[in-house]
């Protein structure tokens, strides 16, 4: 017994399966990163409290069960640095390990923000020069995923390379590779958001810097016309997104500003279609029922988390309806259908045609939103309401 032990220890030790495992870095992201960010609902004013209550509020809504797992403290928590050059957060973030704990202690995951360039975008002290230093002390604090924002660092790369963009990319793309390096150093698994913008295409270069996700467009606002504009430039990125990479298409706005239920549930179920971050940004301690409820909606969360990881395409608009699928795992499909237009009969009548989705006769599945089985049928007529949508998951597409 006791040879037959230690020769399978020996065997084990030898095995390049278990060298690689004592090595590899544990995987993170691989389905979307879901969770709340300070910066859409709080902005600059957020603090410690803010943070903490928002933890609260996860766990007690059912968030947490419904997937919330990162808690993130965008810009504004930075302080200044010391003479030895560590950074420290500012008045309203009194400890940080403690607030990590706290978060922590409610089986949540905690989340930074900083940028390689010396300000944030706030103007608040960022790493640049310090890449080594903040990684470990994000690490000491038991941070689980770090945004990094360029912002600017744009100046010192017009500083650097001025009149030559080949050469300012490739200061953009050494400066978040240098964060990596220096988070993956730390040993601890965090999960890297790039935060960069259309123009620098990060979908293209991303992962090659150990990004997990990449936003894909300028900022986020709560109103229809900014969110569809963003819906829009997504169409053509599905070939960048897979596990553990994903594309950003900004936190999410359900439940601020004054969109309507049906722009809420359109916003929610397109980034879900998109395979996006679900990184809610309202304000969790006054969030009605029905933005509770589309935000924990069980069923298209399961579409956003799906484990194959593809990312839903345009495949057709006709007039202002647009029509959109998602391949998911066990050869499922998702299909969404919105009115982007501003009425009702913008584009009337509708009517769906299913060979377009190389779909052949009628399909049953369930309306996630009404969470009651339905068929769709080859030239339906379909009647949807300004800036509403029908999600329909199809578990045997035909
Ligand atoms: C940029 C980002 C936002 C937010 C702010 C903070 O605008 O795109 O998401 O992080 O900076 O200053």
């Amino acid at each position: 017994m006791r040879i037959f032990v230690s020769l399978s220890l020996v065997v084990l030790a030898l095995s390049p399966l278990a060298a690689a495992s004592q090595t590899a870095p544990t995987p993170v992201a691989q389905t979307p990163p879901m969770g709340w960010n300070s910066w859409n609902f709080f902005a600059g004013k957020v603090t410690d409290k803010d943070i903490r209550d928002s933890a609260d509020q996860i766990v007690s809504t059912g968030m947490k069960d419904s997937g919330y797992l990162y808690v993130n403290i965008d810009d504004t928590w930075e302080g200044e640095r010391d003479a030895n050059g560590v950074l420290h957060s500012n008045a309203k973030f009194p400890d940080m390990k403690a607030l990590a704990d706290y978060v922590h202690s409610k089986g949540l995951k905690i989340g930074i923000y900083s940028g390689p360039g010396p300000k944030t975008c706030a103007g608040f002290q960022a790493s640049m020069g310090h890449e080594t230093q903040d990684a470990q002390l994000f690490a000491s604090w038991g941070i689980d995923l770090l945004k990094y924002d360029l912002c600017s660092f744009r100046m010192v790369m017009q500083a650097q390379a001025p009149g030559d963009p080949a050469a300012q990319m490739r200061l953009m793309e050494a400066a978040y590779a240098t964060m990596n390096k220096a988070l993956k150093a730390t040993g601890r698994p965090m999960v890297y958001s790039l935060s960069i913008g259309a123009r620098d295409a990060p979908w293209e270069w991303g992962a090659s810097v150990g990004g997990n996700l990449w936003r894909t467009t300028t900022d986020i606002e709560p109103n229809w016309n900014r969110i569809y504009a963003i819906l829009s430039q997504q169409a053509g990125l599905e070939a960048f997104a897979s596990p553990g990479h994903w594309n950003d298409p900004d936190m999410l706005e359900v439940g601020n500003g004054k969109l309507t239920l049906a722009e809420n549930r359109a916003h929610f179920s397109m980034w879900a279609m998109l395979a996006a971050p679900l990184l809610a940004g309202n304000d969790l301690l006054n969030m009605k029922p029905e933005i509770q409820s589309i935000l924990t909606n069980r069923e298209v969360i399961a579409i956003d988390q799906d484990r194959l990881g593809r990312q839903g395409s345009r495949v057709y608009t006709e007039g202002e309806v647009e029509v959109w699928t998602r391949h998911l795992s066990g050869g499922a499909l998702a299909v969404a259908i919105f009115n982007a237009g501003n009425d009702r009969y913008s584009t009337h009548p509708f009517h769906l045609q299913l060979s377009r989705l190389d779909l052949h006769g009628p399909q049953k599945g369930k309306d996630l939103w009404t969470g009651k089985d339905t068929t769709l049928t080859d030239n339906q007529p379909i009647e949807l309401a300004s800036h509403d949508i029908l999600m329909v998951r199809i578990a045997s597409p035909k």
